[in-house]
């Protein structure tokens, strides 16, 4: 696409425009020195890392690696295609976008063209064709979709197209991936077909599926891929789906150009389909480029679940805050299609509640042949997922994820957790708390705030000044103003969020808030005392790794007993020891 708007246009529009202003329109920034900061829009972080710099006209996130011009901010921030952001900056400045001028955006342009005018003749061949209406009417197909998605009927025949856009055109219609090559020459692609035009996401027809209205094979021919058509790209239906009256909340993925149809049909109007294809990064950014949430429905047989495990690993870069990815497997032997017929609307959307979040599949997928019950399965599953649960962005929803492998894996209290203490140091084992009962919320910082959000009044109980100030984890900062304004006034978590200064901040504690306490209430004032605990352990031994060391001074026993436990250590780290907060 880059290549349809000059690049000096590109080069001048971005050297008339200041990145500060732009970004600055969309968040608040800081001036740093020469720069400015904030707190990035793109992942969730609580000190900013976000700096936006007015001399060398770039954003840059050091904590999620976020960076770009002003045109790549609007990109990312306002979900904008690289043409619409080129035409919003453009429109600001008062400058015109460029006729396309190149001999190569004319061929694109002549594609484009003669691509629609193949639409509209397989449109109007629809209309002739009364065995066709009657086929899209037996699988319940409307007029109206049918209108709506543009279908068409590609005559039998070897040369309609040919005879009709050929002639000078031929080479276009073969550039198009209309034709096929025979010995004897070229001839048309579909035949005897029914249509479904692939549109782009301005919704120009870019390609064909044709499928058979018997049991010839193959059942759905494609259009290759061509200079207009990038399969990994694109998504069948997006461009109807972002017609949806209310926007979209979120978005259904499913495997076949009928399902996006029979979905459609039965309001479901947020789905589209990979084209016969593996979920693509790109189609990843894609989808939640246009939605938060994405459910992914496959077939529950092995094709399907290879397909949603590719899926996972596409999505699991794409996920920052924000974000959130289902899956759905269906019962065998069915598709969206087949299912909407016989359980109809509310049917599926019961499916569709029941969809498995990405977090519970990932782990089932990699508990599963993993012998938990042993170290070594223990240690086969962290190695299994540390590096899928690497590729997340930094977010509050990564933490959790490794929280959650460390409970699974058995190695959130690792056996030598003193050993980074010098002997000497009080190496009493770490309470015993009913903790285990809250889930998957094992990040102590993030448990206290959470329980502190569900009973307010727990907070009169932290000693004064809190035993584990001075402790530097990830939200401790939070988690002590929370304490402070909760001992003043035990509000509801409601209200406390609502008059929160900080937004992200608040948006952080609404998805804690969010958490459902497992076990009895009796249980939580014990789990956070056990947290409280947790803390000041960690601060002593934060503390006591600090203090300077002198071997010489410790007695052989002692000089041996240290060296001894830091060789544990370094044999944990080896292990592949993980973050906590
Ligand atoms: P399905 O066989 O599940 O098709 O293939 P479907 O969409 O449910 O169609 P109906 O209900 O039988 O009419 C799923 C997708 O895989 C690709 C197509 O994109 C299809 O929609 N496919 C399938 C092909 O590309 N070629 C084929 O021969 C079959
Ligand atoms: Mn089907």
């Amino acid at each position: 696409m880059a290549g349809r708007i000059p690049q000096s246009f590109i080069d001048d529009m971005l050297a008339r425009i200041d990145i500060v202003d732009v970004v600055g329109q969309r968040i608040a920034l800081k001036r740093a020195g020469k720069e400015y900061q904030a707190r990035c829009p793109f992942h969730d972080e609580r000190s900013p890392s976000f700096t936006v710099s007015p001399t060398k006209q770039f954003y840059h996130c050091f904590g999620c690696g976020a960076h770009g011009t002003a045109l790549g901010f609007l990109m990312q921030y306002d979900g904008l295609e690289f043409v619409d952001a080129v035409e919003q900056l453009a429109g600001q400045l008062g400058m015109t976008v460029p006729e396309l001028s190149s001999a190569r955006d004319r061929g694109t342009e002549d594609l484009y063209a003669l691509l629609a005018e193949t639409a509209d003749y397989y449109q109007q061949q629809l209309g002739l064709s009364e065995a066709t209406r009657g086929y899209l009417q037996r699988r319940g197909i409307s007029p109206e979709i049918t209108e709506q998605f543009g279908l068409g009927y590609a005559p039998a025949g070897w040369d309609n197209l040919l005879k009709r856009f050929g002639g000078n055109r031929q080479k276009l219609l073969a550039a198009a991936g209309l034709l096929s090559q025979g010995d004897r020459g070229q001839y048309d692609k579909f035949r005897d077909r029914l249509m479904f035009p692939i549109h782009d996401r301005r919704g120009r027809v870019i390609a064909y599926g044709g499928r058979v209205m018997g049991d010839e094979q193959p059942k759905y021919l494609n259009s290759p891929e061509t200079q207009v058509f990038h399969k990994g790209e694109t998504l069948y239906g997006l461009f109807q789906a972002r017609q949806r009256k209310g926007g979209l909340q979120r978005l259904i993925v499913v495997e076949g150009y009928m399902d996006v149809l029979a979905l459609a049909q039965h309001g479901f109007s947020e789905s589209v389909a990979t084209l016969g294809t593996a979920t693509t990064r790109s189609h990843a950014e894609l989808l939640f480029r246009q939605a938060g949430d994405v459910i992914f429905c496959f077939d529950g047989d092995r094709a399907g679940r290879d397909a949603a495990w590719r899926a996972l690993e596409s999505v699991l870069p794409r996920l920052t805050d924000g974000r959130q990815a289902h899956f759905l497997f269906l019962p065998d032997g069915e598709d969206p299609d087949s299912l909407l017929g016989k359980q109809g609307k509310e049917g599926f959307e019961a499916q569709l509640q029941a969809a498995v979040p990405l977090s519970e599949y990932f782990f089932q997928s990699l508990s599963k042949d993993a012998r938990l019950d042993t170290v070594d399965g223990r240690a086969r599953l962290v190695e299994r997922c540390k590096p899928l649960i690497e590729q997340i962005p930094d977010s509050p929803f990564r933490d959790l994820m490794e929280a959650e492998l460390a409970r699974r894996s058995g190695a959130q209290r690792p056996a030598n957790s003193a050993a980074s203490a010098p002997p000497g140091v009080d190496r009493r084992p770490p309470r015993q708390t009913r903790m285990g009962q809250l889930g998957v919320l094992r990040t102590p910082v993030r448990a206290l705030i959470s329980l502190l959000l569900s009973n307010p009044k727990m907070a009169a109980g932290v000693a004064q000044p809190p035993p584990f100030v001075g402790l530097s984890l990830p939200g401790i900062d939070l988690l002590l103003r929370l304490i402070e304004r909760l001992r003043s006034s035990p509000a509801p978590a409601g209200a406390v969020i609502e008059s929160w200064e900080d937004p992200r901040e608040a948006h952080a504690m609404r998805r804690l808030a969010e958490v459902e306490l497992a076990g009895a209430e009796a249980d939580w004032q014990v789990a956070f005392d056990g947290y409280i605990q947790i803390l000041v352990e960690r601060l002593d031994q934060e503390r006591a790794a600090n203090m300077p060391m002198q071997l010489d001074q410790l007695s052989a026993d002692d000089r041996r007993r240290y060296l001894e436990q830091l060789s544990a250590k370094a044999e944990a780290d080896r292990r592949g020891r993980f973050k906590l907060d």
